[in-house]
């Protein structure tokens, strides 16, 4: 998928070994698997990420057991969570979302606007100075919709930040991918 490519192409460009990362919506582990392999090291780097389905996570976990070496998976903390609360006293570099629900999963167990806005906000908070929020969304969908609609009147009160949306200008409800630098 083309908004995919494009965001691990923006993370690979951004991210340096050591820095912490948190994938806020991890389903079957892609970008999880993808932010390690980016940031993880022995001995730095630390990846946390989030996922209220607990078959998701066991999908996760099972990609990572079988691509990265022991060293690199005790970098990396699974949380059977709602993203709406992270864990205190971390700084990460990088915040990602790829919105919606799973592939061939669940329909209902999609993200809600309402949380992922106070996630989002809450994001912006903990991310480093410098650091980047990336959000991948679905608006072909009823709460995809309504959620690109609720973050953008967000975006809108932040005219201090750099924001940017990478969408088709040809095409409606396509998936799309923001990223949003903190100063
Ligand atoms: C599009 S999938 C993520 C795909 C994933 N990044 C990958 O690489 O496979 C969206 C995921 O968000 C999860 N999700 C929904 N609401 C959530 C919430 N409030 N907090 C954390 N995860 C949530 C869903 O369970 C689903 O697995």
């Amino acid at each position: 998928m083309y908004h995919t490519h494009l965001a691990h192409l923006i993370w690979k460009d951004f991210l340096k070994p050591g820095m912490t990362v948190i994938d806020a919506t991890a389903g079957n582990g892609n970008d999880t698997l993808f932010l390690a392999k980016c940031v993880l090291t022995p001995n730095s780097g630390w990846i946390h990420a989030f996922d209220i389905q607990a078959e998701a996570l066991k999908t996760t976990q099972k990609r990572l057991i079988s691509n990265l070496p022991p060293p690199l998976q005790a970098r990396i903390t699974l949380h059977e969570a709602s993203h709406e609360t992270f864990p205190p006293n971390i700084c990460p570099s990088l915040i990602v979302y790829n919105l919606g629900y799973l592939p061939g999963g669940d329909l209902n167990k999609t993200t809600l606007a309402a949380s992922t806005l106070k996630s989002c906000q809450n994001a912006l908070q903990i991310l480093s100075p410098g650091g980047l929020l990336s959000i991948t969304i679905y608006p072909g969908h009823t709460e995809g919709a309504v959620e690109k609609s609720l973050l953008f009147d967000w975006f809108s009160e932040l005219p201090s930040l750099q924001i940017f949306h990478h969408a088709p200008l040809n095409r409606s409800n396509q998936p799309s991918f923001i990223t949003l630098r903190k100063s």
